[in-house]
């Protein structure tokens, strides 16, 4: 709240600013980022397409507990710092079809954690980012609902990490080395995975056809102008408005995950305005309602979280506390987001293969009458 310098800029009744103008705050019109926009590139093969599907050089050592039906995992009887590469892709893969895993009494280090991270493809630099291989996560305890007054970027969303990157980041782990006993916590919500439907399965079919039209806006221009003023420090780089698909296809579960959120999406590209501001007003709804596909945790020191940014959308749960919250985030960038009109929704994969089996059992069942009839 200390640094929002809009404050003094604009008069409490002259209505809210949809974006800041650069005049209301210096510190927004007078940055130059030191860093050019980054390239388009191609990752390799995603690590969680080389694991045994079974999983079992990691379920030899980890025992899984489910939190919900939607996603969230916990895996017990486990230190990340002493996983072979074999059970770090088996990791990937369960944590694209979980959505999240969740670790206790961690004893990985920062250096530890960035060599793991290596291993998943090459390590993004968050735009507020000064160390190059990770980024200190602090949570909030500003009242989000009263500085979003002020300041364009609504910092206590639904997000997928910086979905306006071109290539957005695929796996992401963040470890807590400080945090207060209670308060912090972070939600996520599944958008599709492979253990009940997500929020894309939750729309209508009709609903689920208009969507997969459309072309979300991610954008960091909200978020630009705000961690100048909020968070004191200057972007490394100009701002991006990207057209993603809003709905993509996840690579190695081959679902298809709805690829909007509230944080960073400012509207469609091939909407009218207003049909696109109505259009996000009910994803800012499907979302906040989305309990079903919900997993909320809390943090101790030595806790770890790890999600596949895909298939997942996750909130810091704003508060009050005083004590310290830190945590350190690593993040790999993943594939430019595409859509492979080929691809099914989880309940549509479902259903496919509920009838392909149907059509095989009917098959059978006569081919066994068959076979009975010969041998009476
Ligand atoms: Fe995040």
């Amino acid at each position: 709240m200390a640094h929002l310098e809009s404050r003094k800029h604009i008069s409490p009744d002259s209505g809210f600013p949809v974006t800041l103008h650069p005049a209301f705050n210096p510190k927004i019109k007078n940055h130059v980022p030191p860093e050019p926009l980054r390239e388009p590139f191609v990752p390799d093969k995603d690590r969680a397409s080389f694991a045994d599907p079974e999983k079992k050089a990691l379920f030899s050592v980890a025992r899984r507990v489910d939190l919900t039906e939607s996603l969230g995992t916990l895996l017990e009887n486990v230190q990340l710092s002493q996983l072979n590469e074999q059970q770090l892709d088996e990791l990937a893969l369960l944590v694209a079809e979980r959505g999240v895993l969740f670790f206790r009494n961690q004893d990985l280090t920062t250096e530890q954690q960035v060599k793991l991270f290596e291993h998943y493809g090459v390590l993004d630099k968050h735009p507020a980012q000064k160390d190059q291989r990770h980024v200190i996560i602090r949570g909030s305890t500003e009242n989000h609902r009263e500085i979003g007054k002020y300041t364009p970027w609504p910092s206590g969303e639904w997000h997928a990490d910086t979905s306006f990157e071109i290539n957005p980041p695929s796996y992401s782990m963040l470890r807590m080395e400080e945090h207060p006993p209670v308060g912090g916590d972070t939600a996520w919500a599944s958008t599709s995975n492979v253990s009940q439907y997500g929020l894309y399965d939750a729309l209508s079919d009709a609903m689920k056809r208009f969507v997969d039209g459309l072309h979300a806006v991610h954008t960091s221009r909200y978020q630009y102008d705000t961690i100048l003023d909020l968070w004191g420090v200057g972007p490394n780089r100009p701002p991006i408005d990207t057209h993603h698909p809003a709905v993509r296809t996840h690579p190695v579960t081959g679902l298809k995950a709805l690829n909007v959120n509230t944080g960073f999406v400012a509207g469609f590209a091939e909407l009218n305005k207003t049909e696109s501001d109505k259009l996000l007003d009910f994803f800012a709804y499907h979302l906040h309602s989305a309990d079903d596909h919900y997993v909320r945790w809390k943090w101790e020191v030595g806790s770890v979280a790890m999600w596949d940014n895909r298939c997942s959308v996750h909130r810091v749960i704003p508060g009050q506390y005083k004590q310290p919250r830190r945590g350190i985030r690593t993040t790999v960038f993943g594939e430019k987001p595409f859509l492979d009109p080929q691809s099914e929704s989880r309940n549509q994969r479902l259903e496919r293969e509920q009838k392909q089996q149907e059509s095989e059992s009917a098959t059978d069942s006569k081919a066994g009458t068959g076979v009975a009839d010969v041998a009476a």
